[in-house]
């Protein structure tokens, strides 16, 4: 077989891990040829082709990033976009595509298998984990350890200072990044979109773990809260002019926690740092095992699917299982995080 692998939307850790496993799983095990398309769906709609050979991928499993490059170019947004990618995959005799990505990514998979008779497999990645069917997403767990180190860092600085520290982390629309790394590096109070909480409840909350005698807090903020009541912010746009990202939640949150508190606040943002760097452990093994698991879905001929660790088994469930609602933070896990505020 020839299959083509493309790397779509935002990039996380342990991409790289991912087409290494491809290429080495396809060679070995079931003598076949892989090609990596470049920037996304850009890749197939351009042709834009590089060959992934086994000494070409190897010690890859480390290197953030993606050697593919990515991008979030719609086919279903260009013209002739999915009837060029159809003529790419015929022109460079590809049996097969494997789609490494999130929500938008999947879909667009979803629709090219449906309408346009794509053979299409699908590998889930996201550092939000907010994808459906899987119960992670690799780069999540790296995201998570970023988080925590720099909660770590903040907690010295904090304490030195008698200050109280707003760390706003990635996750527009779900809070597992904050919720996680909140709890493992020890927040005193964690803002989720899920939850939206009113700036007096914060407030008190803080106030209280002063009076206990600590003179330092941490708050973990995910950019897409807000607080209860709240449509728009005080001040400042909650969204990014394009309007695709959430932005600035952190430097108002600690506005506001100065304002009703009178403790000296001041606002991290982590921003990419959390989607940089080398993959953990756990999305190195997860990367891979995903990625041997999708290559011999593909050789099964077992499309429209996608790969899924659900406990700990890799198993494959239909992509329209992933797709349409995103997987919000479980809320049992918040009550965990909640023991430790105030
Ligand atoms: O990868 C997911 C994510 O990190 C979101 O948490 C974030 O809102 C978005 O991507 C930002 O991505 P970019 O800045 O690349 O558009």
């Amino acid at each position: 077989m020839r299959l083509g692998i493309l790397t779509g939307g935002g990039d996380c850790p342990g991409l790289n891990a991912v087409v290494r496993a491809i290429v080495r799983r396809s060679v070995m095990e079931h003598g076949s040829e892989v090609v990596g398309f470049l920037e996304g769906w850009r890749g197939p709609m351009e042709s834009m082709v590089m060959p992934l050979t086994l000494q070409g991928t190897g010690g890859l499993i480390h290197r953030g990033g993606t050697i593919l490059r990515t991008s979030r170019s719609n086919p279903f947004k260009t013209e002739r976009g999915p009837e060029k990618i159809m003529e790419t995959m015929e022109k460079h005799r590809l049996d097969a595509l494997i789609a490494v990505g999130g929500e938008e990514t999947l879909e667009i998979a979803d629709a090219m298998g449906t309408k346009h008779g794509l053979n299409v497999v699908c590998i889930p990645k996201t550092i939000d984990n907010d994808l459906n069917a899987t119960d992670f997403t690799f780069g999540f767990d790296t995201a998570v350890n970023v988080v925590m180190e720099a909660i770590d860092r903040l907690h010295t600085t904090a304490e030195s200072h008698n200050r109280v520290l707003v760390c706003e982390v990635m996750g527009g629309n779900a809070g597992w990044i904050a919720c996680y790394g909140g709890i493992a590096g020890g927040a005193d109070f964690v803002l989720v979109p899920e939850k939206p909480i009113k700036i007096k409840d914060i407030a008190e909350s803080i106030k209280k773990r002063h009076a206990r005698g600590r003179d330092y807090s941490i708050v973990v903020v995910a950019e897409g809260a807000r607080l209860e009541g709240e449509e728009k912010p005080a001040e400042g746009p909650l969204r990014s002019a394009n309007g695709q990202k959430p932005t600035g939640v952190g430097e108002r949150l600690a506005n506001l926690i100065e304002q009703e508190t009178g403790y000296e606040t001041r606002a991290t943002v982590l921003g990419h740092i959390q989607r940089g760097g080398s993959p953990t452990a756990f999305d190195r093994v997860l990367a891979t095992r995903f990625g041997v698991k999708a290559t011999d879905l593909v050789h099964e001929k077992k499309f429209g699917r996608m790969v899924a660790l659900q406990g700990n088994q890799v198993v494959d469930v239909a992509i329209s299982e992933a797709i349409g609602s995103l997987k919000t933070l479980d809320m049992n896990l918040y009550g965990v995080a909640e023991v430790f505020f105030s």
